[in-house]
């Protein structure tokens, strides 16, 4: 994949740091991390479970504060300080996360789900046969029968079709970034291989700039053009996929590759 490397910063953090708890009983979640993703770039982190992955993707998204440091969006100091300006920050940044079944209100049908979407995007006064065909497309893209969605709860769908609704959302709402948290975790490996294709598809039709947070390195070289390795809430190396994963530089990054053999072959998703 290309990387587009002279495109716009849109999403930069500065000495980035999060710190759990209090006393001699802290956690340095994320330690004074900065970076530069760019417009249209796919950005993976990786790194193994509690290296401060999920953490610092809360931070991106505005659900918890830093402790120390500043987030950059299209390179303004980022303001989510009033109600109205969070909701509009979160009309540029979105995210999936690895359990789908945490993402959504229980008590909302999958209409209202998608509802929601179109009036975010400031849609509620369209007539109620243009956010059918919205909804209907939507779910289209995902493989997914609106007409079967309709009436039901997100609990009832499966998990590898629950990221997909996901997805739909994602399509509704164009955001300008995705942050993806180990989407495919928790889904069988059939899904797994359909969901990062249309989360492939979805990034082109789109144009948006995909963070892809995941402990799977072999995952991180076929999906991105940038990679950073996250070690004890620090970033220990970064570059672009070819630079970090085919020649590494640090000891970390040479024993996370070293944990998978057939880096090539492994998401090779011709063969699926
Ligand atoms: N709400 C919290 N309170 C206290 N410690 C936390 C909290 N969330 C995460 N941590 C700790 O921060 C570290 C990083 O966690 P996390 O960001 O979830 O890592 P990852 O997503 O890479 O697995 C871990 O040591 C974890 O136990
Ligand atoms: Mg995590």
């Amino acid at each position: 994949m290309d990387a587009p490397r002279k495109s716009k910063p849109c999403l930069s953090g500065v000495g980035l740091t999060k710190v759990f708890g209090l006393g001699r009983r802290t956690t340095v979640a994320v330690d004074h991390v900065d970076f530069e993703f760019r417009e249209g770039e796919v950005i993976s982190i990786v790194g193994e479970s509690g290296s401060g992955k999920t953490t610092l993707a809360k931070m991106l998204l505005g659900l918890i504060n830093p402790t120390e440091g500043e987030v950059y969006f299209q390179g303004q100091k980022r303001d989510i300080s009033s109600h109205r300006k969070r909701q509009e920050y979160w009309k540029n940044i979105q995210a999936i996360f690895q359990d789908p079944f945490s993402a959504y209100n229980i008590f909302n049908k999958i209409d209202t789900v998608l509802l929601d979407c179109i009036h975010m995007r400031g849609g509620r006064g369209l007539p109620r046969a243009k956010k059918i065909e919205l909804m209907t497309e939507a779910c289209g893209f995902v493989n997914l029968k609106f007409e079967e969605m309709t009436n039901k709860y997100p609990f009832e769908l499966s998990g590898g079709q629950m990221q997909r609704l996901m997805i739909a959302r994602i399509f509704l709402l164009k955001p300008k970034i995705l942050l993806a948290d180990e989407p495919t975790s928790m889904i069988d490996a059939c899904s797994r291989a359909t969901i990062l294709d249309y989360l492939m598809k979805l990034r082109d039709e789109v144009g948006m700039t995909l963070i892809f947070i995941t402990h799977d390195i072999g995952l991180a070289y076929y999906v991105s053009d940038t990679v950073y390795i996250m070690e004890h809430g620090r970033f220990v190396e970064s570059g672009t996929a070819d630079r970090v994963i085919l020649h590494p530089q640090e000891p970390y990054t040479k024993r996370l590759i070293s944990d998978v053999p057939k880096i090539y072959e492994e998401w090779d998703l011709s063969t699926v």
